[in-house]
């Protein structure tokens, strides 16, 4: 038997290796093999020679952190945040646009390929802007307030970021002044909605006294905040409202409960419903699946006859609940809380309707995807941020005699190693 090279040879932790690096990996990593084990290298590019240092070792390969490029790629260019490389928020400000978009768009090919999909129609990629992000969580640490550092927990202090909107980047320093004195740890979620900024901290435990209350109300009011809530465990309570933060999504207004999923920006948002109508056509009765707070329930309501819309999410589904009937599409739109991974609407119930779609989180959509398979819906709209579960969930729509029509790459995080893809399946 020959030795399992990968498993016998300790990694050389602290000694310096030059590596050539062949390709990025699905993580955003430069891959380099050496003696037959992969070594990855964050923010390094294929083609360039690096010196990296080994860190750790896993079955996976070696992880290393970047010491120095020796020979860098044409494609290298200038990263626009001062902390870029240690900050572990943006994976790539250091490679052109057009290369780091074709290396995402042959991940959807590569993913597909993998499934069986010989020659798949992925289509060219929908770019995004880069610094409209409308949601961040940040990290308090003994007084620093930033980003966690890549691969730890050790928090890497800013006072702006250039990739969140203006608003949201302008509370940082603001709230790193207000919280340090009052939390030793905590996470602390900015959301910019369209009543204005939505603050959550979540901290070990609650604020201290009578005057450390008026401090953050006084803090909420002096900013303009929307909304500053503390959640200590049992469920976030809003210390000051100054107007309930809603999200208008079409023409309905949808109040937004406390880290309810919201796309990444408005823009990408934009997109991803682009492409999900342009898919859909004139279909009359359509199901919208993982709909959150109804991205795509509620446009798709404006011209469909009846609109099905599910998810595991209770607070934005009483959102979604209430908006529907404040705005009088109760008889067209049904919404449900439902666990479409435990309990996904079955075959029988999708037979009725002209098309369905489903927008799963990171894990998939396996057994709703196996519902639709086996329905007689006649076409499928997947929207999905992992290609791999995306692959796998659209292997089995094939297999229940679906083709692949079209699918669309949305760049909504360009600057990390994630892409989301909207994807029509017809029969
Ligand atoms: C990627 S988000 C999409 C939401 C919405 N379509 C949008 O664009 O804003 C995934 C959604 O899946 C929901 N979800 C997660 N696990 C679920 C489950 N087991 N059953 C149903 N919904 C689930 C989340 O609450 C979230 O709203």
């Amino acid at each position: 038997m020959r030795p399992d090279r990968r498993r016998s040879r300790k990694p050389q932790a602290g000694a310096p290796l030059t590596l050539t690096v062949e390709t990025v990996g699905a993580g955003g990593d430069g891959v380099a093999t050496r003696d037959g084990v992969r070594h990855f290298v964050p923010h390094a590019l294929p083609g360039e020679t690096v010196v990296a240092v080994p860190r750790s070792r896993s079955a996976e390969g070696v992880r290393c952190t970047l010491e120095r490029v020796e020979n860098a790629s044409p494609q290298r260019v200038t990263p626009f945040c001062p902390v870029f490389g240690r900050c572990g928020g943006c994976a790539f400000q250091h490679w052109r646009r057009d290369a780091l978009t074709a290396w995402k768009r042959e991940r959807v090919v590569a993913a597909l390929r993998q499934r069986g999909f010989a020659d798949p129609p992925v289509a060219e990629v929908r770019s995004c802007p880069e610094t409209t992000r409308r949601r961040a969580t940040l990290a308090l640490k003994d007084g620093r307030l930033g980003f966690s550092e890549a691969a730890s927990h050790a928090v890497v202090p800013v006072d702006a970021c250039p990739v969140l909107r203006a608003e949201l980047s302008a509370l940082i320093a603001p709230l790193r002044r207000l919280l340090a004195p009052l939390a030793r740890e905590a996470a602390v979620a900015l959301t910019w909605t369209d009543s204005g900024a939505d603050v959550l901290v979540r901290a070990a435990a609650e604020p201290g006294g009578w005057e450390e209350r008026q401090a953050l109300a006084d803090f909420a009011a002096a900013h303009d905040l929307a909304r500053l809530s503390w959640d200590s465990g049992s469920g976030a309570v809003p210390l000051a409202t100054a107007r309930p933060p809603t999200m208008r999504i079409g023409e309905v207004a949808v109040a937004f409960p406390d880290a309810a999923f919201l796309q990444p920006s408005a823009e990408g948002e934009a997109a991803l419903r682009g492409a999900v109508l342009e898919e859909l056509g004139g279909a009359a009765r359509v199901a919208d699946l993982f709909c959150g707070l109804g991205t795509f329930a509620l446009p798709i309501a404006r011209a469909a006859e009846r609109v099905v819309a599910a998810d595991a999410d209770g607070a934005a589904i009483a959102a979604l609940t209430a908006a529907v009937a404040a705005n009088g599409l109760g008889k067209r739109v049904a919404v449900a809380a439902r666990d479409l991974f435990r309990d996904p609407l079955p075959a029988a119930e999708l037979d009725g309707l002209d098309a369905v779609v489903f927008d799963p989180p990171r894990a998939g959509a396996a057994a709703q995807a196996r519902e639709i398979a086996a329905s007689a819906v006649p076409l499928a709209v997947a929207v999905s941020c992992n290609p791999a579960t995306f692959a796998r969930d659209a292997r089995i729509l094939a297999d229940g005699g679906f083709t692949l029509a079209a699918a669309i790459p949305v760049d909504q995080f360009p600057l990390s190693p994630h892409l989301e893809v909207v994807a029509a399946f017809r029969r």
